[in-house]
């Protein structure tokens, strides 16, 4: 067989598979699938092959080999939760939290989202794409190979429509794939403010079909709301939800990141896709969260860039049979982190996921917390190459050492676009 591309001697080659075309649930996640001194065969962009460098060696030609030389080969990471499109930063408010304001007082008193969204309301499209090129940037660098980027710091048409502009353009143009999601409602625009019942009915009538018009293919496409105090109650997301999937979007929804809401339910009930930081949730939550496919999305980032003790209570999750992704909600706000290494090693610690559950959270979870399960997150024959070579020779390095760069190569759709020279191992 001839090939466009072959990597071989992978000390260990993590395949980290679908489950039933599906993520990998409960007690079953961390299935790696290693095969040792493994080797991958990529053709047109797809996985073509995979199996032991010397059945592999025997029966391929490739026009070109990379020698992974001992080192741990995986599927490239699916960042499914993020806020990358933004105007501007938010230091300042840092240093307000450092000294005891909280978020929700930032953001009640004009700060948080809103300011935000002043910058990028002001900023034009080519001044968005300029300063989310360069976080794209870092993110394929640190291994990021599929990035989900919500709209939400607009609040007006207008402006959601220039993010998902942005959002377009950058797909297009940077080896990163971006999955579009339409999140006008995150915040309650200053100029609504004490008319949230007037702002849902902008986001229903107005801001939802003019989106609908504009995506080609709304399946492709998220509708995702902030249910929480301060933000969106349970009746105003219901509304938008249920509009957004007559609509036929998949559905997301930031839920339980402080006070518990219903918003885990209310999900569940309309089929969403994903269930987004899922902190304060209640057992009985949890337990129809597990017994349904829609998946619950962590965000360790954000508690511990709020220096917050609570987490996603994951083992709970786990053991209600339910599906487990993690993201980085790369966000100005919160925690304006862009690597999924970070990610992994806080999910470790205080998810307390194993280091190969959190690999499988990473990737193949979270390819289904996008709706693109079939075609990206795993190893497998017939998906898109996206491909990291680690800078290890144990995955168990992957959580447990932090801090650095793990990642030697990124490979996107059977491409090398990122190599880092004098590696340290
Ligand atoms: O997921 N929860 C809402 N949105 C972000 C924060 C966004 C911001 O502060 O700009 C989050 O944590
Ligand atoms: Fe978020």
């Amino acid at each position: 067989m001839h090939v466009d591309l072959l990597i071989t001697h992978a000390v260990q080659l993590l395949t980290i598979p679908a489950h039933d075309h599906g993520p990998q649930r409960g007690d079953r996640l961390g299935d790696l699938a290693i095969i040792e001194d493994g080797a991958l065969a990529v053709s047109s962009g797809a996985i073509v092959d995979r199996g032991p460098t010397v059945d592999l060696a025997a029966k391929v030609q490739a026009d070109q080999t990379i020698d992974a030389d001992g080192r741990v080969v995986m599927p490239g990471f699916v960042d499914p939760h993020t806020h990358v499109i933004f105007a501007g930063d938010r230091a300042n408010e840092f240093e307000r939290r450092i000294a005891g304001a909280t978020y929700m007082e930032i953001m009640n008193a004009g700060g948080g989202i809103m300011s935000t969204v002043r910058a990028t309301r002001a900023a034009n499209v080519d001044e968005l794409v300029v300063q989310t090129r360069a976080r794209l940037d870092r993110m394929l660098q640190h291994g990021t190979t599929t990035v989900e980027a919500k709209t939400g710091y607009g609040l007006d048409t207008a402006t959601e429509l220039k993010m998902l502009d942005v959002i377009a353009r950058l797909d297009a143009e940077h080896p990163i794939d971006l999955i579009p999601t339409f999140l006008g409602a995150h915040a309650i625009p200053a100029e609504y403010t004490g008319r949230e019942d007037e702002y849902t009915d902008l986001v229903v009538s107005e801001m939802l079909p003019a989106i609908a018009s504009r995506i080609l293919q709304p399946a492709s496409c998220f509708v995702d709301v902030f249910c929480e105090d301060g933000a969106f109650n349970l009746e105003q997301s219901r509304r938008i939800l249920a509009r957004a999937k007559e609509l036929g979007f998949g559905l997301k929804i930031h839920v339980d990141e402080f006070e518990p809401l219903g918003g885990t339910r209310l999900g569940v009930e309309l089929g969403a896709v994903s269930v987004d930081h899922v902190v304060t949730t209640p057992q009985d939550e949890i337990e129809l969260l597990g017994r349904s496919k829609t998946i619950a999305v962590s965000l360790p980032g954000t508690p511990f860039g709020l220096a917050q003790r609570d987490y996603t209570p994951a083992k709970a999750i786990l053991a209600a049979g339910g599906a487990l992704a993690i993201a980085t909600d790369l966000n100005p706000g919160t925690t304006w982190n862009e690597s999924m290494q970070m990610i992994i090693a806080l999910a470790c610690r205080y998810l307390k996921l194993t280091q190969a559950q959190a690999l499988a959270a990473a990737t193949i979870n979270a390819a289904c917390a996008i709706g693109r399960g079939e075609s990206i997150g795993s190893l497998e024959i017939g998906k898109q190459a996206d491909v990291l070579i680690m800078d290890v020779r144990d995955y168990r390095s992957i959580g447990y050492q932090y801090g650095t760069n793990l990642v030697r190569t990124v490979i996107k759709h059977g491409r090398v676009v990122y190599s880092k020279q004098g590696a340290n191992i």
